[in-house]
């Protein structure tokens, strides 16, 4: 039986133009190879100044079509930088009025000015983790690493999973991916520390050793790991892990610390049920990278990532001396104590530092490509079509011109702590990273206002850019002889993702129309289209793409709702149909020393053909 050209396949005029395509007729990735010139781009200039000019124009109104916000309370900084050139494409930074200088804030922000990073913090935690052998452990049960949890799984008070975390079934990678389903917090944030009237407005009067006395709380200090357990709340009583294993030592009610209260929050979800946020999750990974390096986690960060990547305004504790950090009036929480609760948000960082992790995570300086594609993947689907969830990615998936042009997943992780907001923003179609760091008490507005303004015109600019950097490199006639048109080979582009292979015709023969009739045959459909798409495989001067086949596909009515879309199966063509086994689809481009094409192999063909 002769299979199916290809499953069903829609075209990109199909579609319509007023539709908005659910599905891309490419794969996923990028559909050019990221451009290398962009600071000469034409195009990219215009976007910056325009970014810049917006910006500018944010900041002397503080209205913008994203919202408003007030300059004169609260700063922010924003950089952006490609892999492939350490200059910055876009460096904006705006310093408000009403700034601490005596708490020794700096008068005047710069790509170098050090902001809390609040959740930004959980990137590194999990890149320090992968630098240890994160992945060898990715399927362990925490419990391996964490003797109190170990004890808490073996010693359950409950016989009830609707009161008590499975610990033994929690791994390291459900933690890093939150996908463990353990709570969110312990005592950082609880209402009943809260200078609120609750019960007044109708919550019960708590006995006292159901309130917290430690956590990152107005007038408290952060939950050191290893406490004691209350009697008073519970049928059981906890071994203290610093002594004896066999030894029941029952201690002060009044103190219970971090382990001894978290472990007594109930689950919110089986391990792996839904993803869900945890900040407690996060902590319990920095015990798990010290459990595994024996360091601490303060000092894995500096000696394996900060100091190697020469992140100089990155750290764990506010830097010493004035003019180092932006720190607003008011609380800001500049200097706040985080304890072990730092793993998770209580790291201090830079534009231009988190943009130079960026391009560290781009250009494999500490981890391999392949680790590093390993890890930008999701882990989790979410409620929302737009949103997914790494570890401890947050993948955003948009268009690069929102509702038209090809989609673009950012790869993303925000935070919020004290006055301070933050955003970090990799885009691996384009190799690209942009920091926005926002303090004061319009923060929250700031960093949106500022990253849409500048995110929505860079994203269209970058695709603009790939595009036609990438013509310029490949697009041309191709022959295996100049003097000889019978085999033409002909590359251009136009709206639609990758190069566009427009002819292709063999020692006469017209292969596309060749295609078409095996197609006929096979009722497969009609081809509208062929396109190379860059695979990421490079060899010397050897480039690898990968054509794919839009087709119409057989009996498709584009009026018609499908639950299977046919739109979706692109990505199980690809290598489908092979001659002596070489795919069709398989393309290799050779380049010169310029980094243009100078011939391009059909490999099922076993034939180069030489650029005109
Ligand atoms: C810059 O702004 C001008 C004027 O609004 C617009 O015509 C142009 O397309 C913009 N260019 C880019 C790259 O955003
Ligand atoms: C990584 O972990 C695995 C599994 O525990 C272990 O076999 C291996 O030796 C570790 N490698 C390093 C470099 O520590
Ligand atoms: C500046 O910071 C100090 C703490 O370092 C604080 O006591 C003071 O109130 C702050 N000033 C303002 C104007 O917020
Ligand atoms: C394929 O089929 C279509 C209509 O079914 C026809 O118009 C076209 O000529 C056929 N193409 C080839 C190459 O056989």
């Amino acid at each position: 039986m002769i299979p199916a050209i290809l499953p069903l396949l829609i075209s990109l005029t199909a579609l319509g133009s007023t539709a908005l395509a659910k599905t891309d007729q490419k794969l996923l990735g990028p559909s050019f190879t990221p451009p290398s010139n962009i600071l000469s781009s034409n195009v990219i200039q215009q976007a910056v100044l325009n970014i810049t000019n917006a910006l500018n124009n944010v900041v002397r109104t503080g209205e913008s079509i994203f919202g408003s916000f007030s300059s004169s309370t609260t700063s922010f900084s924003l950089t952006a930088v490609s892999q492939l050139d350490s200059s910055p494409i876009l460096d904006f930074h705006h310093t408000s009025g009403s700034l601490n200088i005596s708490a020794g804030s700096t008068s005047k922000i710069t790509s170098d000015t050090v902001y809390r990073i609040g959740s930004v913090s959980k990137l590194f935690t999990v890149y320090a983790l992968l630098l240890n052998n994160g992945s060898h452990h990715w399927n362990s049960p925490v419990t391996d690493f964490i003797p109190e949890l170990k004890h808490a799984a073996q010693h359950p008070p409950h016989d009830s999973t609707v009161d008590w975390v499975q610990w033994d079934q929690v791994t390291v990678g459900a933690l890093a991916s939150q996908l463990s389903g353990i709570g969110r917090d312990y005592a950082s944030g609880d209402l009943a520390v809260q200078n609120f009237p609750w019960t007044e407005l109708g919550l019960p009067i708590l006995p006292p050793q159901d309130i917290p006395s430690c956590g990152i709380n107005d007038d408290q200090q952060p939950c050191a790991r290893n406490g004691e357990y209350s009697l008073e709340r519970g049928p059981f009583v906890l071994l203290s892990f610093i002594h004896s294993s066999s030894s029941i030592i029952i201690i002060d009610i009044t103190t219970p610390e971090y382990f001894s209260g978290f472990i007594q929050r109930h689950p919110v979800f089986p391990p792996y049920g839904t993803a869900l946020y945890s900040n407690a999750a996060y902590r319990i990974l920095a015990y798990v990278i010290e459990a595994i390096t024996g360091k601490s986690y303060e000092a894995v960060l500096q000696k394996e990532i900060f100091e190697p990547l020469g992140l100089k305004y990155s750290s764990s504790v506010p830097p010493l001396g004035s003019g180092a950090g932006v720190i607003p009036n008011g609380d800001a929480g500049w200097s706040r104590p985080y304890g072990d609760e730092v793993a998770t948000g209580g790291l201090l960082s830079s534009t231009k530092d988190l943009a130079e992790f960026g391009r560290a995570i781009f250009g494999n300086k500490q981890l391999s490509s392949m680790e590093t594609l390993r890890w930008m993947k999701p882990g989790s689907l979410t409620s929302s079509t737009a949103l997914f969830v790494g570890a401890p990615w947050e993948i955003v998936r948009t268009r690069s011109s929102i509702k038209t042009g090809s989609l673009v997943d950012l790869y993303t992780k925000s935070g919020s702590v004290g006055a301070y907001q933050s955003l970090l923003v990799l885009i691996p179609d384009y190799q690209v990273t942009m920091a926005i760091l926002a303090a004061g008490p319009d923060a929250a507005s700031a960093l949106h206002i500022a990253t849409e303004t500048a995110i929505q015109t860079l994203l269209s600019a970058l695709a603009s850019a790939a595009k036609s950097e990438s013509c310029s490199k490949f697009c041309g006639d191709y022959s295996p002889t100049a003097a000889s048109r019978d085999s033409l080979l002909v590359i251009s582009t136009d709206d639609g993702p990758g190069l566009l292979l427009k002819e292709w015709t063999h020692q006469g023969h017209d292969l596309i129309a060749a295609g078409q009739a095996y197609s006929n045959a096979t009722r497969g459909g009609e081809i509208k289209s062929l396109r190379l798409l860059p695979t990421g495989l490079r060899s010397g001067n050897r480039v690898s793409y990968r054509a794919i086949v839009n087709i119409t596909p057989y009996q498709f009515d584009p009026s018609v709702d499908y639950v299977f879309d046919p739109q979706a199966n692109l990505w199980g063509t690809p290598d489908q149909l092979m001659y002596g086994g070489i795919a069709i689809d398989d393309f290799v481009f050779h380049l010169d020393d310029r980094g243009r094409s100078a011939a391009i192999e059909p490999r099922v063909l076993r034939v180069a053909y030489q650029r005109l």
